[in-house]
């Protein structure tokens, strides 16, 4: 799909190097889009101070190199020195009506495939899922689609918290239960705050099962086997809980992509090795220590990143540099993405610094933390149950289920489904209202979460967006054809069609800033832009009964276009798309 703005910039550079000569052929042509015109080019004032020249001057000069063939229909120097530009009708219409034969929207694939690791969700085992769960969930998710539609090969990375200290009790306390009780699936297991918050009580008041758990830790990693035993039958309890979340969200995880922090286990102490030849880690008050530049405490002090304590354990720091070894050495990724919380963002920066010295990270291999910010309750502060515990993931799930089932039941009095159909759509209506809503914030900023907000069907929602689509398909099914069936040809008469097809055409761009800057709220708006552009022309563009043949053919293609558009859109944001609502 050409995006406008692209080829409108390649023609300005050309007609920039035309004018003032090759070294000005790549200037930054600076165009966006404008209330003037469809696009504004605002390249002249920045050059007139370089020529030493008036800025209408150079902008007539540019003008008068432009090539226009086929794409501007009109071109006008404005104000100090902007350069107004109008598309052709024809060439929009062409670029539309090439999107809808495509069946990728016309949207290239990347030229130079990466291989990405995107390292998302990542709950811990024998834990609740919380609400910072369903974020980086929800948004790795949506990145892991969107990367891979462009073309990249994508690694969906389910760093689960699977290892480390608790486990020694956690595994005493299942013991104290009985294996069977697991089998069984007993609350006092399945119950995972529960199972965890009383291992934990036991652990704080009774000696005893503190030193078997202490020794249990020790077992563990040691590798014994009727220990690992044990440590599989509580990781396999949460992996049915974490599937049965992902199941519910519609998410593409499944336990293949599960490597969570034990899987480096065997990998610390070589990495480790490692940092220390190089020269990297080194013992200061007892425990090794990298020391990266730049990171200093209050007093100015060296901040150290921990890598093996002086009790010889190693922590949280020493996992990450080991998968990034790892991925490094093993998987050859170019690119990890950490779907992960802000308040760990001083973490990463310090283990990729470390991962920089060590060598592991350079020019061709980045790594990001796509920082996810908190989830707030309607009160403004973090997500919290009444009682002030976290709030379980699957509840809320549940309780936007039977939300969404209320709301639909109230628009649709008479609706003509089956318990089957209609629970179907309430479920989809239900994730899509709380995957939307939730991508539609930068990901990074707060957001509070109201149900009764995102689950409305008016507005910047999932469920509007839903509706808008399942309004495409009907007038497909009143009309007697499938959208396939609709092919044109495209010309545009009235400007809501104009509007809609311009808008369309900035699906490509949009999808591939979104993976590059692994911001999908950039898709979600886009999203809601083509739905009201949409809008608009259903307000004022009668398509069935449009006034001759030829435009009717030409509006139900650029219905099709619409909807192809926003069903790959939303899919490429793991929102579902119910055929009939
Ligand atoms: N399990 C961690 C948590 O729940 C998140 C892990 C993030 N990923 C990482 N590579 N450290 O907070």
């Amino acid at each position: 799909m050409p995006d406008p703005q692209l080829v409108l910039a390649a023609r300005v550079q050309a007609a920039l190097g035309a004018a003032f000569g090759p070294s000005y052929a790549d200037a930054d042509p600076v165009i966006r889009p404008s209330s003037f015109a469809d696009l504004q080019a605002n390249v002249a004032l920045p050059l007139a101070k370089k020529l030493g020249r008036k800025p209408r001057d150079v902008a007539d000069e540019i003008v008068a190199h432009l090539d226009t063939a086929d794409v501007v229909a009109d071109v006008q120097v404005s104000g100090p020195g902007f350069i107004n530009l109008t598309l052709s009708d024809g060439w929009i219409a062409a670029a539309a009506q090439r999107a809808l034969t495509d069946e990728r929207l016309d949207v290239p694939l990347v030229d130079k495939p990466h291989k990405v690791v995107v390292e998302y969700s990542s709950p811990n085992v024998a834990k609740e899922m919380h609400v910072g769960h369903l974020r980086t969930t929800i948004v790795g998710d949506a990145l892991a689609r969107i990367l891979g539609f462009l073309g990249h090969e994508v690694i969906r990375d389910n760093h689960v918290g699977d290892w480390g200290t608790p486990f020694g009790m956690l595994i005493e306390h299942l013991l104290d239960l009985g294996e069977d009780a697991a089998a069984r699936g007993d609350s006092s297991v399945s119950d995972l705050t529960e199972f965890y918050q009383a291992a934990r009580r036991k652990f704080d008041g009774d000696e005893a099962f503190a030193d078997r758990s202490r020794r249990r830790v020790v077992a563990l990693q040691a590798g014994d086997a009727e220990t690992l035993r044990l440590w599989n039958v509580l990781v396999d309890v949460s992996k049915r809980y974490f599937n049965a979340v992902y199941g519910q969200l519609g998410v593409t995880l499944s336990d293949a992509d599960i490597k969570g922090e034990s899987f480096y286990n065997d990998l610390l102490e070589p990495t480790v090795r490692e940092l220390e030849e190089k020269g990297i880690a080194v013992v200061s008050e007892g425990a090794l220590c990298a020391f990266p530049p730049g990171f200093t405490g209050r007093e100015g002090e060296p901040l150290p990143v921990i890598i093996r304590k002086s009790d010889g354990g190693y922590n949280y720091s020493t996992t990450d540099l080991a998968t990034i070894r790892y991925r490094v050495d093993t998987e050859h990724v170019d690119r990890m993405v950490y779907v992960v919380g802000t308040t760990q963002a001083l973490h990463f920066q310090m283990v990729f610094a470390v991962a920089r010295m060590a060598g592991w990270l350079n020019d061709d291999v980045r790594a990001e933390h796509a920082q996810i910010g908190n989830v707030l309750g309607t009160d403004g502060k973090l997500l919290r149950t009444r009682a002030g515990g976290t709030v379980k993931l699957s509840e809320l799930l549940d309780e936007a289920v039977e939300r969404a089932g209320a709301v639909f039941d109230e628009i649709q009095h008479d609706q003509p489904y089956d318990d089957a159909t209609r629970a179907a759509i309430v479920r989809d209506v239900a994730m899509g209202a709380v995957k939307y809503a939730d991508l539609s914030v930068a990901r990074d900023s707060e957001y509070v979460f109201d149900l009764d907000r995102m689950i409305s069907f008016h507005g910047k929602t999932g469920p509007y967006l839903q509706y808008a689509v399942a309004r495409i398909r009907s007038i497909f099914r009143k009309g007697g054809l499938t959208p396939e069936q609709a092919a044109g040809p495209i010309v545009l008469g009235h400007p809501a069609e104009r509007a809609l097809a311009l808008e369309l055409l900035g699906f490509g761009a949009v999808v591939q800033q979104a993976g590059e800057t692994t911001e999908p709220h950039r898709l979600a708006s886009y999203i809601y832009a083509v739905a009201d552009a949409y809008t608009t022309f259903h307000e004022n563009c009668p398509v069935l009964k449009a006034p001759d043949e030829q435009t009717k053919a030409s509006r139900l293609a650029l219905c099709a276009a619409t909807l192809r558009t926003l069903v790959t859109g939303l899919d490429l944001l793991g929102v579902p798309t119910p055929e009939r609502m």
